[in-house]
């Protein structure tokens, strides 16, 4: 399977290029198509979508069976189904594993979305809807591509196995089970995974680095009922401000974090990423305006990248406590809580990196209130070297999509399970996402350019036919 690269045969080209005819003659049944998977609520947060996140499970193992995958299969987790489907008749080529999820955030807040989040409505070029860029739509590529490769030929250029999985927003729980348990199943020469951005808008690219993370729930109980702030303000602490200073001891103010030995494990970016990414497009007033952002700030002697793609973070996430309503009301909160999550670099562990922050929570906590930390998820950080002969395919069949060659990225979000799949499987993963990072994930207002998918569909094929010929 490996060393082996087939010739370039004009049979080869041919069967390519009725492909890509295909794909362009189609271009917008599969927007049709796209709209009815987005059309499924399929939040996994919110145990009363649970319905729906089955049903999008359903959805997608049909969809696999009616673009030509064999061998379909629903497989049962304590949580969500896992959607397996391959198809194995490529012999002697290697063999792809493609992992996205069926699942989406929730959409909260409602009011801000300018059309319903799972009535996909097209504005300008862009496919409005939640799940449209994160992940359905950039899962929707790559089934279009094999579909297209069966209309055509009648067989795809190399083997594939798929996963789809229906927990990857929150934090993959069930997946790492799964993995381990099917070693056999999974067996593979490489994952593809399109869950992620490209670096700008007409500038694709291909990412080799992936923070983790790690998430907590902070309680804070200060009185068994909330009080009067008159008749008791001053004679004990409140919950809220403790919760406050708590937040604010974890890091300097120039935000380098305090926890102890948080950053013992943090391998240093190196010169050649530094000089790399130096050069990089990034237009960091453009960057400020598009999101609103007064000024940047961050960690002392890196610049916006290096922060988000090669530093760790400490963020709140969530803070909870009091009168929030309008008008005034005078009164000493009884409890105060608050979402707090670490994003983590190589080589940061996310089990060693949670024992430190519990252990500091409860140095910083006073002794008048009672506090109590609940770990939520977490996933580890992921970094490859961009030198094997995947990533290359990559960059040609991005190439023949997009129309330049891709730039190297590494990304702040997190994807639990591909730090799983090179320790379990010891397989690489090419990451090839053509989201854009203004498009909204997780916020209201979810978007994916359509030119990016159409595109998108055709670096699929092509990717698809270049691992075929390694
Ligand atoms: N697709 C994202 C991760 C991502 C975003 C990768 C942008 C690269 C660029 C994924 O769906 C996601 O949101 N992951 C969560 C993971 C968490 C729930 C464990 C994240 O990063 O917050
Ligand atoms: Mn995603
Ligand atoms: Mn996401």
């Amino acid at each position: 399977m490996v060393g082996r690269r087939r010739p370039v045969t004009l049979e080869y080209l041919h069967a390519m290029n009725n492909v890509i005819d295909f794909i362009n003659v189609n271009r917008e049944r599969y927007l049709e198509e796209l709209k009815a998977l987005l059309a499924i609520p399929s939040i996994s947060a919110l145990p009363e979508h649970a319905g729906d996140v089955r049903r999008c499970a359903e959805w997608c193992g049909d969809e696999m069976r009616r673009v030509g995958l064999q061998n379909v299969q629903l497989f049962e987790t304590p949580g969500n189904p896992i959607v397996y489907s391959e198809w194995l008749g490529a012999e002697g080529a290697p063999t792809i594993l493609f992992y996205g999820h069926y699942d989406v955030q929730p959409v909260d807040p409602l009011d801000l979305w300018l059309s319903p989040p799972f009535e996909a409505t097209i504005r300008d070029g862009e496919i409005f809807a939640r799940g449209s860029a994160d992940d359905k739509g950039q899962v929707f590529m790559h089934l279009k591509a094999i579909e297209a490769h069966f209309k055509q030929n009648g067989r795809l250029p190399v083997n594939i196995k798929l996963i789809l999985e229906g927990e990857e927003e929150v934090g993959s729980v069930n997946l790492d089970n799964f993995v381990k348990g099917n070693k056999e199943l999974l067996k593979a020469d490489v994952v593809v995974i399109s869950d992620s951005a490209m670096f700008a808008r007409g500038v694709p690219s291909i990412c080799y680095g992936l923070r983790g993370l790690v998430y907590f729930q902070i309680d804070v109980r200060g009185s068994n009922t909330d009080l009067h702030s008159g008749v008791f303000g001053g004679a004990l602490a409140n919950p809220a401000f403790v919760l406050a200073q708590m937040l604010t001891g974890m890091k300097e103010r120039n935000g380098t974090i305090k926890i102890p030995g948080f950053y013992d494990d943090v391998v240093p970016l190196t010169d050649e990423e530094r000089q790399a990414w130096a050069t990089l497009p990034f237009n960091e007033k453009q960057y400020r305006k598009t999101f609103g952002i007064p000024k940047v700030q961050g960690e002392p002697g890196y610049t916006t990248l290096e922060r988000t793609w090669a530093r760790p973070t400490f963020e709140v996430n969530g803070l909870l406590s009091g009168f929030t309503g309008a008008g005034a009301k005078t009164v000493l909160p009884a409890v105060s809580m608050a979402k707090v999550s670490m994003r983590l670099v190589p080589n940061q562990d996310p089990n060693t990196i949670a024992k430190l922050f519990e252990d500091y929570v409860q140095k910083l906590a006073p002794k008048t209130v009672e506090v109590k930390v609940t770990r939520m998820h977490g996933g580890k950080p992921w970094m490859a070297s961009f030198d094997n002969k995947f990533i290359q395919a990559a960059g040609r069949a991005i190439e023949q999509g997009f129309g330049r060659t891709p730039v190297f990225t590494r990304e702040g979000g997190s994807i639990p399970v591909v730090a799983t799949f090179q320790e379990e499987l010891g397989l690489p993963s090419v990451l090839f996402g053509v989201g854009l990072p203004d498009e909204n994930a997780h916020a209201p207002n979810e978007k994916l350019d359509c030119d990016n998918f159409h595109n998108g569909i055709i670096a699929s094929a092509v990717l698809y036919q270049e691992i075929g010929k390694l």
